[in-house]
């Protein structure tokens, strides 16, 4: 073996860990080519997860013919809604979220004969309405069905809150789950990507994107946002907040991104609609602490918001609880995350990087008897 140095870069910064047509990040974020700015300005979620999972948009006829398909795959069995409601209350809901996609897993049809694009549009229709069930079983709540004529993101938030949301609310959720959807290489697509490249199976694989995706430094981070701007309270809290968050070292939540040093271009679409919904409900006080945070990260820190930081606003507005925030980047990602498994199916290669070794080597064995303990 050789002996060699290579280069080695922590995280993974920069490397190039493998081929993908799905996205790219470089002049501009793109699906399969389109510029998700335009996405998000004319597309509806359906039409950018048929993108996703079959490599290109939709014609009419395909649309209906797709939405047909989810609202079919919709369909939870009773067992998993019962066994989702025998595990704990305070239990974070990305893990039940992800315990309760691994069970589905046992009630999918042929799972070894099944293609993964079924499997996949089958997750897609039934992750809301495992998000739904539980926060509603969570609250003491009657867990609703979904209206077959309702779009994914309506269906997402009558499932919640029992109400339908107004054209603006619709509009709001969709845009985001066009922009949460995909994001080449991220942490918990690299892992579904990891996951596939072993030939294990697609839900597998998304059951260990949603952990990845759990963590604050990536999709958690939406919900630490939000309690961040609860922390800090009202617009005049704002300075003294942010002072005191550089003098302690903590993170700010929703800022700061591996790729864009000078801003998401996400956060910027989705700002747009934060202040539509915030002026709608009259929370603009919100608005204008965010703002002043921004100002300040971008002054003193040369932060930029990422995704998260419009993203929390937007949730919280639409009346829903914090700790649904990051179960709703699933219902959104799990379309990009699918799309990057049937790929990596197709071109697969097991994934198996080296480590640069920092231990100690040439020890002398010595038998248990004769061993010290270390104290
Ligand atoms: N707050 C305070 N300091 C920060 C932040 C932040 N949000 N982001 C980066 N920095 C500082 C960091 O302390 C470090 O400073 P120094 O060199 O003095 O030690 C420097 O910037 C580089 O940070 P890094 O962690 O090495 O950079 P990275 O490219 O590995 O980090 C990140 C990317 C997203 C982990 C980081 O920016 C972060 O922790 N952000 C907050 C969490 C967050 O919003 N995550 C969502 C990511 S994007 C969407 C998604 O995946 O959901």
């Amino acid at each position: 073996m050789s002996q060699e140095p290579r280069p080695y870069y922590p995280g993974l910064d920069g490397v190039l860990a493998g081929e993908t047509a799905i996205s790219t990040i470089e002049g501009g974020l793109q699906y399969y080519g389109y510029a998700v700015r335009d996405l998000a300005e004319d597309a509806t979620f359906e039409e950018v997860a048929h993108l996703l999972l079959r490599g290109r948009l939709p014609s009419e006829e395909e649309l209906a013919d797709f939405e047909a398909i989810l609202v079919e795959a919709s369909m939870v069995p009773d067992e998993v809604i019962n066994f989702m409601s025998t595990i704990p209350l305070h239990v974070n809901e990305m893990d039940v979220l992800r315990t309760t996609v691994s069970a589905l897993a046992h009630w999918d049809e042929d799972p070894s004969g099944t293609s993964n694009v079924t499997k996949a549009e089958r997750l897609l229709g039934q992750i809301p309405i495992l998000i739904a069930a539980r926060y509603r079983q969570r609250m003491g709540l009657r867990v609703l069905q979904p209206q077959p004529d309702l779009s994914v993101a309506a269906n997402l938030l009558y499932l919640i809150t029992g109400d339908e949301p107004s054209p603006t609310q619709e509009r709001a959720m969709d845009v985001s789950l066009i922009l949460y959807a995909e994001h080449e290489f991220n942490a918990s697509t690299f892992t579904a990507r990891v996951v596939t490249s072993t030939l294990s199976d697609l839900h597998s694989a998304v059951v260990a994107a949603i952990g990845a995706l759990k963590g604050p430094l990536h999709g958690g981070a939406n919900e630490q946002v939000l309690r961040q701007l609860q922390e800090i309270g009202s617009p005049n809290n704002a300075e003294a907040w942010f002072r005191d968050m550089v003098g302690d070292k903590r993170r700010l939540m929703g800022f700061g991104h591996r790729v864009y040093k000078e801003g998401d271009p996400r956060a910027y679409v989705l700002k747009d609609y934060c202040v539509r919904l915030a002026e709608e409900r009259g929370q603009m006080e919100l608005e204008r602490t965010a703002e002043i945070i921004e100002r300040l990260a971008r002054d003193t820190k040369g932060l930029y918001p990422n995704l998260d930081w419009p993203s929390a606003r937007l949730y919280h507005y639409l009346g829903l609880d914090v700790d649904l925030f990051t179960p709703l980047f699933v219902a959104s990602r799990v379309s990009g995350w699918c799309a990057h498994i049937i790929e990596q199916s197709q071109h697969n290669r097991l994934i198996r990087p080296r480590a640069r070794y920092i231990g100690q080597t040439g020890l002398t064995f010595e038998p248990l008897s004769e061993r010290e303990s270390a104290e």
